[in-house]
């Protein structure tokens, strides 16, 4: 007996541990590890992680927050010696007793597009929730927040802590991202790291923090996202989490997503269409693809922006834009062999896009208000086109469209299909038509399902929600905006919206408060939002019965 306890003792007290904490404590309070109820100060880096070394534990150890030695908050829990050969702790979470979990996948529905040369980063591991830290001059974030609508850059400084990482970034430009993100109180940021530095976020080096605040199930971008993975078309990837970590389109993120991130990569032109622009002088435009006539200026309203290229800065940068959409306009069944559309166009990855983006209800997308997508320029594929989606939190019933259409397994039905002009003149072409009849029942069939899909969310939804309890208790940096568009009569807005966009738009910027578990499996139905598993269930059942099948996985 004897021997053991003093073999335990020489353990205890000759094998450090450095210990990691991530936590706030209130104002004036420290943080410290208590090993086998003796209590080490721990001291804080980067603002939030709070690091320093002890002994071993023998039979527990826990974190708290002290004032000078004095323990005022201890975790609730005690947890584990580590094993054995282990000298440092991940970096773990103050009062979450668990680190990593065990989050399920969806399955591969189809090979990845042959144009996808995806480097393998790190950034968005799917069982584990990173924090990321910006601190640093104060006056500077609260500007950013006093002044939500204003276009400004702040230089911060940004903590990336991983579990088992940590990464600075110095002079990081921090903006407000979003447009209409910026009327709700939770903020959405934008990251860009020091363009003379080497140093990327595994791999990238623009970053959104995206709120999704009018999203109370937290889950619908990680949903659409993991399923664009699924079914092999790009989009930009994001983590799980409080806030949605998205690669944001600027150099190097092409390279990232198309060439395995080469050196010296030369990007061709990523325009990215914005929905709407409307001018001070009342001109409203539209980025749906529409061919605006031989004025390149019809382009250059604001409707539709350059997110990379070489010389995107250039009067002339619209131009391949400009062709293109002369091309869907003149193109017919008649005169057009699907041959010239690939060449203009990976008309594969768009078939799947558009598939996924009925399945899963994007009412913000292409087909819906022209919005949220973008048309990379791919230099190893000839300059065709690749199209990309983005940018999807009005989603899977969380629309601002008509439910009943966006729910409809009548892709007939889904608001836009015959009124934009790219889907409506791709699908004039009875191969390509039937090709994604083919991918909206394939989609149903193998992904968005509820055998499938439910699983895949109880298992997230384990792992975000002691965060998302945390995210709903803290204070909101901004405030709610009630007139948008400033000068622009929000009526204005609203009428032209309206006009430019197919029948059954539900014009709303309310922020959709609801507990996490009302979000995902209600039951509520509104005109133009249902639970989460609603949707699900709901689109499942319509589109299966639309193509009479009988309700199996395949
Ligand atoms: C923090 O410390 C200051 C000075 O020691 C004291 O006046 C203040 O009340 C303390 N605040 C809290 C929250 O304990
Ligand atoms: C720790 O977690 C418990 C249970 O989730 C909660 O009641 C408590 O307020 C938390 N304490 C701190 C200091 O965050
Ligand atoms: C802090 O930010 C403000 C606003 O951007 C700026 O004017 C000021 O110079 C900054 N201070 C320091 C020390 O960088
Ligand atoms: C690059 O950034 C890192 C982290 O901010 C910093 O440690 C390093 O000194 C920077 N290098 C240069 C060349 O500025
Ligand atoms: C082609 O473009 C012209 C001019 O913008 C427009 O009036 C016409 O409706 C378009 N035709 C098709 C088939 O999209
Ligand atoms: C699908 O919707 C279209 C457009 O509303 C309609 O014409 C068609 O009859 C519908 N098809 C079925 C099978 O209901
Ligand atoms: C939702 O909003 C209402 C009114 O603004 C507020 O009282 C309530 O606490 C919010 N609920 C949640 C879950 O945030």
């Amino acid at each position: 007996m004897l021997a053991i306890a003093l073999l335990g003792f020489l353990v205890g007290t000759t094998q450090a541990i450095t210990y990691n904490v991530i936590a706030e404590p209130p104002a004036n309070m420290s943080v410290a590890v208590v090993v086998d109820k003796v209590t080490y100060p721990l001291q804080a880096t980067f603002g939030i992680l709070y690091k320093g070394d002890a002994p071993s534990a023998t039979t527990e150890y826990h974190y708290a927050f002290v004032d000078n030695k004095d323990v005022k908050v201890s975790e609730p829990f005690t947890r584990p010696p580590l094993k054995d050969g282990l000298s440092t702790t991940l970096n773990e979470f103050f009062n979450r007793s668990i680190s990593t979990y065990e989050v399920n996948t969806l399955p591969q529905v189809l090979e990845p597009l042959s144009s996808i040369h995806r480097i393998n980063s790190g950034l968005h591991n799917m069982n584990q929730i990173p924090s990321i830290h910006i601190y640093g001059n104060t006056s500077a974030t609260k500007y950013l927040e006093d002044n939500q609508l204003e276009d400004y850059k702040v230089k911060l400084n940004v903590a990336y802590i991983g579990l088992d990482n940590v990464q600075i970034f110095e002079n990081v430009k921090v903006s407000l991202a979003g447009r209409s993100s910026r009327w709700i109180p939770k903020l959405s940021y934008g990251l860009k790291f020091d363009k003379k530095n080497d140093t990327t976020l595994f791999g990238f080096k623009n970053i959104k923090l995206r709120s999704l605040a009018r999203d109370s199930s937290y889950l619908r971008e990680n949903l659409c996202y993991s399923s664009y993975r699924s079914i092999g078309a790009p989009a930009n990837n994001k983590a799980v989490g409080l806030y949605g970590l998205i690669e944001t389109f600027q150099d190097p993120w092409a390279a990232a997503e198309f060439a395995d991130g080469e050196k010296g990569y030369k990007a061709g032109y990523l325009y990215q269409g914005i929905g709407f622009s409307l001018t001070s002088a009342g001109v409203f435009k539209v980025s749906d693809l529409r061919y605006e006539g031989i004025d390149m200026a019809n382009y250059r309203f604001g409707q539709y922006k350059i997110k990379a290229g070489k010389h995107k800065k250039r009067i002339n940068a619209y131009q391949d834009l400009q062709e293109f959409t002369k091309f869907i306009n003149e193109s017919s069944v008649s005169t057009t062999p699907e041959s010239e559309w690939e060449k203009k166009l990976d008309v594969d990855g768009f078939l799947r896009a558009m598939a996924i983006e009925d399945v899963l209800g994007l009412s913000d997308g292409y087909m819906t208000v022209a919005n949220n997508f973008y048309l990379y320029r791919d230099p190893n594929q000839n300059n065709r086109f690749t199209y990309i989606a983005a940018d999807m939190d009005s989603t899977l019933g969380n629309g601002i469209y008509q439910l009943d259409l966006m729910l409809s397994g009548n892709y007939s039905e889904h608001p836009g299909f015959f009124f934009r002009p790219l889907t409506r003149k791709i699908f004039s072409y009875p191969n390509y038509l039937n090709k994604y009849k083919e991918y909206i029942l394939k989609f149903t069939q193998t992904l968005v399902n509820p055998s499938i899909m439910f699983p895949y969310i109880d298992s997230v939804v384990d792992m975000i929600r002691p965060d998302v309890e945390w995210d709903q208790s803290l204070p909101r940096a901004g405030g709610r905006v009630t007139e948008p568009f400033g000068e622009n009569n929000q009526q204005v807005v609203i009428d032209f919206l309206t006009r430019y966009s197919p029948p059954g738009l539900v014009p709303s910027i309310d922020n959709r408060n609801k507990s996490l578990d009302a979000a995902i499996n209600g039951p509520y139905r509104t005109d133009d939002s249902i639970d989460l598993k609603g949707f699900i269930r709901g689109k499942n059942a319509n589109v299966l019965s639309f193509y009479n099948q009988p309700n199996t996985s395949l």
